[in-house]
């Protein structure tokens, strides 16, 4: 492994860290660039926080939008994709009997809050069923539509899920739901610095994506990027001076997103540094990296498969940075909870697992951190687990 690389990253002694999808991981030269911000910050509180951190934020949001090839206009930093989503819930003009359609491959702090959202506004939720395992060339576009009612107001689509770890073909989905007159909110938690995210291109209403994940920035970085019809109705959480306070140079939407109220802002100031940094790291930046940890992914996988002697439950073609795939017989009606933790406290292993339609399943990650060493521990530590209890 490159030395640059291996340098990077420091994880506690003997950890194998196979799980960047659920967090990621923060390189030593950002850390270090954060607690300068901080220190900076605590130096000065007042100058830091009130006279130069919008300028700062505009910095940010011009080099995401470059990156993201979107309208820096409808570009706002949140601390999460379950912040943007919120945000969103709480910014539409519910009527009663509505409908928010969603998908049962979704993540459950979103399905959440929608729940909440559903109880408080009087709204239905509606759950298209998604195949899974997914059989080669499944139709992962029908399913959604068929689901959509005429009260159906919000579609929330994962542009990779979190559980099965697959895409989800928003590119159809987009414009089929729009000529439905049905407004789009893609959750691309794990889309940046994974795949192509293109927000404005695929022309969804609100796109939120994380940037703590895939991109490695420090925790508390994420964005929303709103549609142009959108922005002077889109609210954060929390409302601050933006709501009555004009800020120069700024619309109201980003004056809102910009302030929620006093809170430490270095992780989304650490934005920018991290994109080169890792950009640095690999000789055709961040396509290089992208491909890098497909094509790797793709190789421990089936290194995975041929050893473990378990089904692939999808085609490569739906996989970025993460697979899931099935514990081998033996354990496949065992407990993932508690497969999860034997990985973790009898080997050292940091692994994502799950439940899903009676069986128990492993998602893996790779990020440039991980070498096939990596996969070779974890397979020989699934030989050893014991069925859970
Ligand atoms: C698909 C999906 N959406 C949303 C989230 C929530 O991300 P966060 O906790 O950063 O808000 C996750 C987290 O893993 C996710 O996988």
């Amino acid at each position: 492994m490159d030395p640059a690389i291996t340098a990077a990253w420091r994880f506690e002694d003997g950890l194998v860290y196979l799980n960047h999808g659920s967090f990621g991981a923060t390189p030593l030269p950002i850390q270090q660039i954060q607690s300068e911000l901080r220190a900076r910050l605590e130096s000065d509180p007042v100058g830091f926080l009130w006279r130069t951190l919008p300028e700062r934020i505009d910095l940010v949001r011009q080099e995401l939008s470059g990156f993201l090839r979107c309208d820096p206009g409808g570009l706002v930093l949140v601390p999460n994709a379950t912040h943007a989503f919120n945000a969103v819930l709480g910014s539409i003009d519910w009527r009663p009997g509505e409908a928010i359609l969603m998908t049962d491959h979704g993540y459950n702090a979103c399905r959440a809050a929608a729940e909440r959202a559903a109880e408080r506004y009087h709204l239905e939720i509606h759950v298209a069923p998604l195949p899974w395992p997914v059989p080669d060339g499944a139709d992962l576009v029908s399913p959604l539509l068929d689901a959509c009612r005429s009260n159906t107001r919000l579609a929330v689509i994962d542009h990779v899920t979190s559980a099965t770890a697959i895409r989800l073909p928003v590119e159809k989905l987009v414009p089929a739901l729009r000529e439905r007159g049905i407004e789009t909110f893609i959750d691309g938690a794990h889309a940046p610095g994974m795949i192509d995210c293109d927000p404005d291109d695929l022309g969804a209403t609100w796109y939120a994506g994380n940037l703590h994940k895939w991109i490695c920035a420090p925790k508390g970085a994420a964005f929303l990027q709103t549609s142009a019809a959108w922005r002077e109705r889109t609210f954060p959480c929390s409302i601050s001076h933006g709501w009555n306070t004009p800020m120069a140079g700024r619309s109201r939407y980003q004056a809102m997103f910009d302030w929620t109220g006093t809170t430490d802002p270095t992780a989304w100031l650490c934005v920018p540094d991290t994109l080169r940094f890792m950009e640095s790291l690999v000789p055709a930046g961040w396509a290089g990296i992208r491909d890098s940890n497909r094509r790797f992914l793709l190789e421990a996988r089936q290194y995975l498969m041929d050893v473990l002697e378990v089904p692939s439950p999808c085609s490569e073609d739906l996989l970025g940075s993460m697979s899931t795939l099935p514990f081998p017989r033996g354990l496949e009606a065992s407990q993932a909870a508690d497969l999860r933790r034997q990985l973790r406290d009898d080997h050292a292993i940091e692994i994502q697992t799950l439940e899903r339609e009676g069986k128990a399943w492993f998602r893996i990650s790779r990020q440039l951190y991980n070498g096939m060493a990596d996969y070779e521990a974890l397979a020989a530590a699934i030989r050893k687990l014991r069925p859970g209890s």
